[in-house]
């Protein structure tokens, strides 16, 4: 007897770098509690269907809560034979209470376990990363509000566009991340079933009441076919393109930050407490915490391939191959944990240099603007003609006189000095959407509402 749950049939042992590479329990211990828990509702299961007496029951319960007790307090100490976190916990229940631990496994596959375990463990962190990501995005709500009135380039290539508000940039991030959220919750949806009573891959054959344990787990729903819900890992899969996507757009956003707070851009400065300096050159402020969040987009992607990968060359039913999609689920929820805390960190100490953002903004970002006055007035395309005269004669779009102008075009009149205002400019886009002051305040509405509806 080897001491394992499927030692009954070796003889031999395994070799030592088996073992190690077989074994799990360096990181899905992180799934005791939940493990616990699934393992008092399986109890409950077992005694409801007349396997367990309620002594027997209770018995397994109180050792589970002591078990789980160990582990809250650091005191459960894992051996050598523990394989993971399963192994090791009815390992710690049998010395706790004796023979009845053993009944707890009856019916129960390590299979329909480690499922649970681990739905149970995402949808706790799909709360709490939804908490964090619903954080930041109020924090870049606030930040808007309160900096309506600013304006500066936007860019399209990355050259100078048109006139917009600083609050539409920030929006434009904060709206990408309010679908991450949306998302997010339609992922926990589907996380949100219970496997448990699948056993290995035919099912329960002990008339374990499935909606009794849903209840006692607080499950949405209950899976449909035991071979599919002891092999799917759909919902991991789901959430690491989840976060896949949601780190896209926060790399997107600090990519653009990072830009504008060099100094050929300074329309931005990070506060000390997320740059770091340099060594060598005591001049710089480096932006660390823009830059490892843009670099932690390429981690998360690599876990999320790495997984549907894995799943890709599986036969039916449940193989070890799928232990691997613990440590991308732990790994990706700790670095979008810390993102996300990191990013609103930034956001909310983050100074922005108006003036410099002002003075950003140039005549020629104006043509459009040109254009339009003359759309206005019932002409079209005299405005690229405006541009290249400017440029020939080597001065700005709005040093060109209004005699020149009327050479493009009759309809040029004395009110064309109101085009070279930038606030009217970014007031004319007052459709819903745009960067009018009007607009803007309309989706920062339109966020809070979503906000107070979580
Ligand atoms: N540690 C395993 C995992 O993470 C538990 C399930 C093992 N089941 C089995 N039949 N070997 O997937």
């Amino acid at each position: 007897e080897s001491g394992k749950l499927w030692g009954g049939r070796f003889v031999g042992a395994v070799d030592p770098i088996m073992e190690k590479f077989n074994a799990s329990i360096a990181y899905d211990r992180h799934l005791w509690e939940v493990d616990v828990q699934g393992s008092k509702a399986y109890s409950r299961g077992l005694e409801k269907a007349g396997l367990l007496t309620k002594a027997e029951m209770d018995q397994i319960l109180h050792g589970l809560d002591k078990v789980a007790e160990e582990w809250a307090q650091g005191t459960f100490k894992l051996n050598s034979n523990d394989e993971d976190i399963h192994t090791a916990n009815e390992r710690r229940l049998k010395e706790l209470i004796g023979a009845t631990a053993g009944k707890l496994h009856t019916g129960r596959s390590r299979n329909d376990q480690v499922v649970t375990d681990l739905r149970l463990w995402m949808r706790q962190t799909c709360s709490t990363l939804s908490g964090l990501l619903w954080e930041l995005i109020r924090t870049m709500v606030d930040r808007a509000e309160a900096e309506r009135d600013v304006l500066f380039p936007g860019y399209t290539h990355l050259q100078r566009a048109q006139p917009i508000r600083w609050s539409h940039w920030i929006l434009s991030h904060a709206v990408a991340l309010t679908r991450d959220s949306e998302r997010l919750l339609e992922v926990r949806k589907r996380i949100n079933v219970l496997p448990l009573g699948s056993g290995a891959i035919a099912g329960n054959p002990l008339g374990v009441d499935r909606e009794l344990l849903r209840a006692e787990l607080n499950f949405g729903a209950i899976t449909l076919n035991s071979m599919d819900a002891t092999s799917e890992r759909d919902f991991v899969a789901e959430f690491l393109f989840w976060a896949s996507l949601c780190m896209t757009h926060l790399s997107r956003m600090a990519e653009d930050l990072i830009l504008y707070c060099t100094k050929e851009f300074s329309f931005v400065q990070l506060s000390d407490a997320y740059s770091t300096g340099s060594s060598l050159m005591p001049q710089k402020k480096n932006p660390d915490s823009l830059e490892l969040i843009r670099s932690k987009a390429g981690r998360v992607f690599g876990r999320c391939a790495g997984l549907l990968m894995t799943l890709k060359g599986l036969p039916s039913t449940y193989n070890k191959d799928l232990q691997e999609d613990k440590e991308a689920v732990f790994e990706v929820s700790d670095t979008m944990s810390a993102v996300l805390q990191v990013a609103t960190g930034v956001i909310s100490t983050l100074q922005i240099h108006q003036e410099n953002m002002g003075q950003a903004l140039s005549p020629d970002m104006l043509a459009t603007d040109l254009a339009y006055y003359l759309v206005r007035k019932g002409a079209h395309e005299a405005s690229g003609k405006a541009v290249f005269m400017a440029e020939t004669k080597g001065v700005a779009l709005n040093q060109l006189s209004l005699q020149e102008l009327q050479t493009i075009s009759p309809l040029f009149s004395g009110d064309v000095i109101c085009v070279w205002d930038y606030g009217h400019s970014v007031e004319q886009y007052g459709a819903l959407g745009g960067t009018a002051r009007s607009s803007v305040d309309w989706q920062i509405r339109q966020v809070r509402a979503l906000l107070q509806a979580q």
